[in-house]
């Protein structure tokens, strides 16, 4: 199969097309093999909007780089533990290159002890068939797909196939991968990795990760458009039991939130904070710290879910009812960060919706006009008195009383003679 220089050039875009050609003319100077490898073959076969470039040569690494950065415009090299190296040019585009390596796991769920390999070797390392694609970019083989383990045919066939039995020890967030693009792709495992993510599930092995990688791998996965599925199959297997979530998450509950997401939130951003609010939505205090434990949240997330826990039936409940005042809405929401006023909108009933947005369009950001230095003119001294005399004024605007500054003075005089 060979893949012709138009479909690349469209699929890849112009620029990105013309930088891969070059890296692939300057190995060809080195008599260095070049090829892209991995995920970026995967979505070009697909085609894939906005490929991420890997690639990767049996030649030299840091020869290669030196020749690279002689003659395209990088602004900077960065050079990672595992053998990759990051190159971004001037315009912040960036590809990742490597020499070709195997791996190594001195225990199970470690990080890999990286060495240098033959091409072969590179790909037996990889986690899934569908991964193992290599194109050639050197002139004799530009375009042309190397398929040495049935990767396309899984491809077009919809198959998540590991290549090992220890895939998944050797590195379990293998199994956070294999249902993210399950659930990206909507394909299958066959039936042996099936079994092994379980059985990997079964004995244990999450728990061997730290909390930075799990972190890692559920960030991804909440940033991805299939985000439900991919959170669905996480409870399915038992994976999110493991982090701490006992309860299984309902097809229905995820379904239905994820279409008012798209429905009711015009807003851009991956809102990843709200999504946990949906992963942890009927855990118990104690799960939810469990939870933050393994993910390594933040304190700060903790505490939003901890405190969304909390407050959300009271919440729910009051919004919904008729009466409530544009004060009291205020007061009420005021402390909510905006993925949970998301969480509320999706939540919440039609009434509960128009007051959110009352609360946003309106409410959000109202302030007193009238500031320390006037009370100060209408002989109030300096103290406590100011904050509760302002929070009143506020009050008042809140319900509709006041509009302009002086309105507020005369207000705040009439208070004063109450006095
Ligand atoms: N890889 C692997 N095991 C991992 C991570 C990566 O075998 N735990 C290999 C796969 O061959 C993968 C390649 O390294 O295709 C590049 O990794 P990465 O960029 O993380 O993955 P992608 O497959 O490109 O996934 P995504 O599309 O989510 O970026």
């Amino acid at each position: 199969m060979r893949i012709k220089k138009t479909v690349l050039k469209k699929i890849l875009g112009e620029e990105i097309f013309k930088r891969v050609k070059s890296i692939g003319e300057i190995c060809e100077g080195m008599s260095y093999s070049c090829y892209l490898i991995g995920g970026t073959v995967r979505d070009m076969i697909l085609k894939v909007p906005q490929i991420d470039i890997d690639i990767v040569t049996e030649g030299d690494i840091t020869s290669l780089i030196t020749n690279i950065s002689k003659k395209l415009r990088l602004k900077r090299v960065l050079r990672s533990q595992f053998g990759t190296t990051k190159i971004i040019f001037e315009d912040n585009l960036s590809f990742d290159i490597a020499q070709t390596r195997k791996e190594s796991y001195p225990y199970p769920a470690s990080l890999p002890v990286v060495e240098k390999s033959t091409l072969g070797e590179d790909i037996k390392r990889r986690d899934f068939t569908i991964n193992t694609l290599l194109m050639g970019i050197t002139k004799k083989d530009f375009g042309k797909i190397f398929d040495y383990l049935e990767g396309i045919n899984d491809i077009e066939t919809g198959i998540i196939r590991v290549l090992h039995n220890k895939n998944f020890i050797d590195d379990p967030t293998r199994i956070f991968r294999a249902f993210r693009f399950k659930g990206r792709l909507s394909f299958r495992f066959d039936r042996k990795t099936k079994k092994l993510i379980d059985n990997a599930i079964k004995i244990g092995i999450i728990k061997k990760l730290t909390p930075q990688r799990i972190r890692r791998e559920i960030f991804l996965s909440l940033k991805e458009k299939r985000w439900h599925k991919i959170v669905l199959e996480f409870s399915r297997s038992g994976l999110l039991r493991e982090i701490g979530i006992k309860n299984k998450i309902a097809r229905r509950t995820i379904n239905s939130f994820e279409k008012k997401l798209r429905d009711f939130i015009d807003i851009k951003g991956n809102m990843e904070l709200t999504k946990l609010l949906i992963i942890t939505e009927n855990a118990k205090k104690k799960e939810i710290e469990t939870f933050s434990q393994r993910v390594g949240l933040k304190k700060k997330e903790t505490l939003f879910l901890l405190e969304m826990r909390n407050k959300k039936r009271w919440i729910l409940t009051s919004l919904s009812k008729k009466e409530i005042s544009p004060k009291e809405i205020y007061w009420l929401l005021k402390l909510i960060p905006s993925d949970g006023l998301i969480y509320l909108i999706i939540k919440g009933d039609t009434q509960t919706r128009k007051k959110i947005k009352l609360y946003l369009d309106n409410l959000k950001d109202m302030k007193a006009k009238i500031k320390g230095e006037d009370l100060k003119k209408l002989g109030f001294k300096e103290g406590p008195l100011y904050k509760k005399i302002l929070k009143m004024v506020l009050d008042e605007k809140l319900n509709g009383g006041l509009t302009t500054k002086k309105e507020e003075i005369e207000f705040v005089r009439r208070f004063m003679l109450s006095l």
